[in-house]
């Protein structure tokens, strides 16, 4: 056999394998994508809830509809964390005009059902934003939402703590991830993003 045939037949092997392993990655892609509900990812964090709010009033995810939803997952005895977001979530909302920040319901759900209950949550409430809706209720409850929000928390080794994820999010008008926010956003950024979105 001439060796350029030899040399022909190499390259059309390679070119074979090389196909094939292209078709194989976005088939494994597009199979991630399917079992993820085939849509994108964003669109699944969030979900319904009914929840107990500051003053015991029962509060569900639908009525906030038609306006923006700030979402924070944490827990009244948080030593700075919790207490650093919710003064950035408080700090933005006044950074925009008030009949923006009137369009932004800031919500804050607890991890720690076992010790906030109604009126440590209003306790805590009233030092951030007034708008600010705190939520509690049963464990099952809240363990379903953190979960839709793809939130972790767990009791913490030291101190009786919760140790959880830090994240805000920010959810349209019909409920609906927008983006999150995580610890090195500031308040300004927060604002910005919301101004952008209303
Ligand atoms: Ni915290």
């Amino acid at each position: 056999m001439p060796k350029s045939l030899i040399a022909l037949l190499v390259a059309v092997v390679c070119l074979v394998l090389a196909l094939a392993i292209g078709i194989w990655a976005f088939l494994e892609t597009y199979d991630d994508g399917a079992v993820d509900g085939g849509t994108t990812g964003a669109a699944e964090i969030g979900g319904s809830f009914s929840l107990t709010d500051q003053f015991g009033q029962t509060r569900v995810d639908g009525e906030f509809r038609g306006k923006l939803m700030l979402v924070y997952f944490g827990f009244t005895n948080c030593p700075d964390v919790c207490p650093f977001d919710l003064q950035k979530m408080t700090d933005a909302l006044q950074a925009l005009p008030a009949a923006e920040a009137a369009e932004v319901t800031p919500i804050f759900i607890t991890v720690d059902p076992a010790r906030d209950d109604v009126a440590a949550m209003q306790r805590y409430a009233a030092n951030f934003h007034p708008s600010l809706v705190a939520l509690t209720g049963d464990k099952a409850a809240l363990d379903a939402v953190a979960k839709a929000y793809r939130v972790y928390a767990a009791p913490s080794d030291q101190g009786g703590g919760m140790s959880h994820s830090s994240i805000i999010y920010l959810m349209d008008r019909d409920g609906r991830y927008l983006t999150h926010f995580a610890q090195d956003a500031t308040a300004a950024d927060l604002a910005k993003t919301i101004e952008a979105d209303l």
